[in-house]
C-alpha cells in the first residue's frame, strides 16, 4: 500500500476501503497532497467543468434550542445577541438576492420554535410565488417528518443538514441531550419526501482521529447526499470549546479532495469556514475540487450576530459586494460563476 496507489484507485474506481482510506490520512505528505489535489480537479472537470454555483445565504434566526458544544449560537450562550428576521424581510433578502443572480436561496437558522411549520409554510410560498424558478434550500435542523412533508409540499427543494460527526461517541460527547440516530433518521426522512439533501462534517474536532474521518468518508459515500458540506472547526469564545484548536485548511482540502474522488456528482462548498481560516481558503477548496460557493444575503445589522464560531468574515459587507467579490475570486483562479439554480447532476440522473 502506498499513497499514490490508493489515490489512484479512487481516481478510477470511486471507491477505496476503511484500510486504505486511513492509511492515506495518516501516511499523506506535501507531494502526494498535490498529485490528490490534482486528480480532486481532474474529476470535478469531467463533470461541472469549470463552473462555481452560487447559493444566496439568508440566516433568519440565531435563536436555538440546542446546545451543540462548538456553536456559538447554542442556547446556553447567555452573551448571543439574539434576533429574528420577519417573515416580510426574509421574503425581501430572497427577491434582492434573485436581482444579484443568486437562483437559489439557502434559509439558514438556529432550531427556533417560533418559526413553526405554518410560518415556514408562509414563507417558503411567498417566496416561490415571486420567484417559481428558483430554488429554495432549507436549513433549519431537525424536526419531524410531518413538518419537513409539509415544508416539500410548499415548495421547498433541498435541505442542509450535516451529521457533523460520524463517530457515535464523538457526536454524543459534543451534542446534550440529541440523538446521533435521529439526525441520520431526517437525512432518511429527507431523501424518502423528496428534498436534495444536503450532508457534511466539521474538521479538527476535538478528540477526532483520522479514524473518525475515516468514518465521516464511508458514511457520506453510503448516504451519496446530493451536496456534502465541510469546513473547519473553529473554535467560538463562548462556547465550551473556546480553548480548544480548531481544524487547519490542510486537513480540509484534503478531505474535501477525497470526497470529490468518492463522490464525483456530488456537490461540495467551499465553505465560509474555510475563508475564515484562510484569505483565499475559498479558492483553495475550488482548486481541490469543491464547485459551490455559498455568499451572505443577510441585512448586514443582523451579520454579526449569526456567529456560529469567531472571526467569520463578510460580516461588514453588503450583499452587492459579496456577490461581487466572490466572482472576482473566483475569476481570479480561473473559474466561472454559474449562475442557474445549480442541481447537483446526481440529482439529474436521478430524476431521469
Ligand atoms: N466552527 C465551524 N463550524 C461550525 N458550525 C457550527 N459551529 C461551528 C464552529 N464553531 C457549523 C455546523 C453547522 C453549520 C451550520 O455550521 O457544522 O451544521
Ligand atoms: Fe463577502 Fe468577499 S464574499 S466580502
Amino acid at each position: 500500500m502506498n499513497t499514490i496507489n490508493i489515490i489512484d484507485k479512487l481516481y478510477k474506481e470511486n471507491i477505496a476501503t476503511r484500510e486504505e482510506l486511513l492509511y492515506l490520512l495518516d501516511n499523506i505528505d506535501k507531494d502526494s497532497i498535490n498529485y490528490l489535489t490534482e486528480k480532486a480537479n481532474e474529476v470535478r472537470m469531467k463533470t461541472y467543468k469549470d463552473k462555481v454555483y452560487m447559493r444566496g445565504l439568508i440566516e433568519f434566526t440565531n435563536y436555538c434550542v440546542r446546545d451543540c458544544k462548538y456553536c456559538g449560537i447554542r442556547k446556553s450562550n447567555k452573551d448571543a445577541d439574539r434576533y429574528r428576521l420577519t417573515v416580510e424581510q426574509i421574503v425581501n433578502c430572497a427577491v434582492l438576492g434573485d436581482k444579484l443572480g443568486y437562483k437559489t436561496v439557502v434559509l439558514q437558522g438556529g432550531e427556533d420554535p417560533f418559526f413553526t411549520d405554518e410560518i415556514m409554510v408562509e414563507i417558503i410560498t411567498k417566496i416561490k410565488s415571486i420567484l417559481p424558478n428558483n430554488a429554495i434550500t432549507l436549513s433549519i435542523g431537525e424536526r419531524s417528518y410531518e413538518s419537513y412533508k409539509k415544508m416539500f409540499k410548499a415548495g421547498a427543494d433541498r435541505y442542509l443538514l450535516r451529521h457533523e460527526t460520524a463517530t457515535k461517541t464523538l457526536y454524543e460527547k459534543l451534542h446534550p441531550n440529541a440523538s446521533f440516530e435521529n439526525r441520520r433518521k431526517c437525512l432518511e426522512d429527507l431523501r424518502e419526501i423528496g428534498y436534495q439533501i444536503g450532508s457534511g462534517f466539521m474538521i479538527g474536532l476535538p478528540e477526532q482521529d483520522n479514524n473518525s474521518l475515516v468514518d465521516d468518508l464511508i458514511y457520506t459515500k453510503q448516504l451519496k447526499p446530493h451536496m456534502c458540506g465541510i469546513g473547519p472547526f473553529i473554535p467560538h469564545k463562548d462556547t465550551p470549546l473556546n480553548n480548544e484548536e480548531g481544524g487547519t485548511l490542510e486537513k480540509t482540502i484534503i478531505m474535501i479532495a477525497i470526497l470529490r474522488l468518492l463522490l464525483p456528482d456530488t456537490l461540495l462548498p467551499a465553505t465560509t469556514s474555510l475563508g475564515t481560516i484562510d484569505p483565499t481558503g475559498r479558492e483553495k477548496g475550488i482548486k481541490a475540487g469543491a464547485n459551490v460557493v455559498m455568499p451572505n444575503l443577510s441585512p448586514t445589522d443582523v451579520r454579526e450576530k449569526y456567529s456560529l464560531y469567531d472571526g467569520k468574515i463578510c460580516t461588514g459587507d453588503e450583499a452587492a459586494e459579496c456577490r461581487m467579490c466572490i466572482e472576482r475570486r473566483m475569476n481570479n483562479i480561473g473559474f466561472q460563476i454559474d449562475i442557474s439554480r445549480g442541481d447537483s447532476i446526481l440529482w439529474e440522473k436521478e430524476s431521469k
